[in-house]
């Protein structure tokens, strides 16, 4: 069974409190629930690069590409700190239960090169793709102010963390051997699947409307968010690996 814990992120979150101006009061609800969401979520991202660091060192690459992986867990950490500033502006405690250990695929049935570069696909090639272009979408209708600053921090490093996987990519598959490449390829099919569920469990349902005046807090609908998430595997993830895949 999943080992959890308490996460409290008040101090950590304290120097970063944005002011968020009027607001409709039924939209804190919501909005606690969304950032919340959020800083759970980013603590797990630590927690992922920090193993995938991990990971690309024991495969043999060079400690740079794990150096970096480490660089993006702070960055992840930070951003879970901004986003629990955020429930603190909106008058809660940042607090929420994660697992011990974030969930981290170990890949025995691939060569080790293949199985840390599966991990790279997943995290940076799909899921920080993702973030990009979801949180692009929320920055793009928030009016400016310091919450709007606030994603725009995280949203850069999103954008560094989604480049790595494809810059490391295009440098290291050209080198694949076959067995590799299949290694790679049987794995695709799991990556998109579990990217799938993963997150549309964390948007809203389909059938959600945007709560009026919610993007100025980051509150969106759960129909366009979900055509964004499929247009993005569809249009941009899918056709960047078939570069180097068939999937
Ligand atoms: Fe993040
Ligand atoms: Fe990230």
């Amino acid at each position: 069974m999943t080992e959890h814990r308490v996460l409290d992120l008040s101090l950590a979150a304290r120097a970063f409190v944005p002011a968020l101006g009027d607001y409709p009061a039924p939209l804190q609800a919501p909005a606690v629930h969304t950032w919340r969401g959020r800083m759970l979520n980013e603590y797990g991202s630590a927690q992922v690069f920090d193993a995938l660091a991990a990971d690309l060192d024991d495969a043999g690459f060079d400690a740079h590409l794990g150096g970096q992986c480490r660089h993006f867990a702070e960055e992840e950490r930070h951003h879970g700190a901004l986003c629990a500033a955020v429930v603190l502006a909106l008058g809660e405690e940042p607090r929420g239960i994660v697992p011990v250990r974030a969930e981290y695929p170990a890949h025995g049935d691939a060569p080790p090169r293949a199985g840390a570069l599966r991990n790279v696909i997943h995290v940076c090639c799909l899921s920080e793709t993702v973030a990009v272009s979801l949180i692009g979408a929320e920055r793009l209708q928030m009016p400016v102010g310091p919450l709007r600053d606030l994603l725009t921090r995280i949203y850069a490093d999103e954008i560094g963390h989604a480049r790595f996987g494809w810059k490391v990519l295009e440098r290291i598959a050209p080198t694949f051997s076959a067995e590799e490449r299949a290694a790679i390829e049987r794995y695709l099919p799991v990556a998109f699947a579990h990217l799938e569920h993963h997150e549309l469990a964390l948007l809203p349902d389909a059938g959600v409307q945007a709560p009026a005046g919610g993007e100025k807090l980051g509150l969106c609908g759960g129909a366009g968010t979900r055509s964004l998430y499929f247009e993005t595997v569809d249009s941009v993830i899918r056709p960047g690996l078939q570069r180097w895949f068939e999937c």
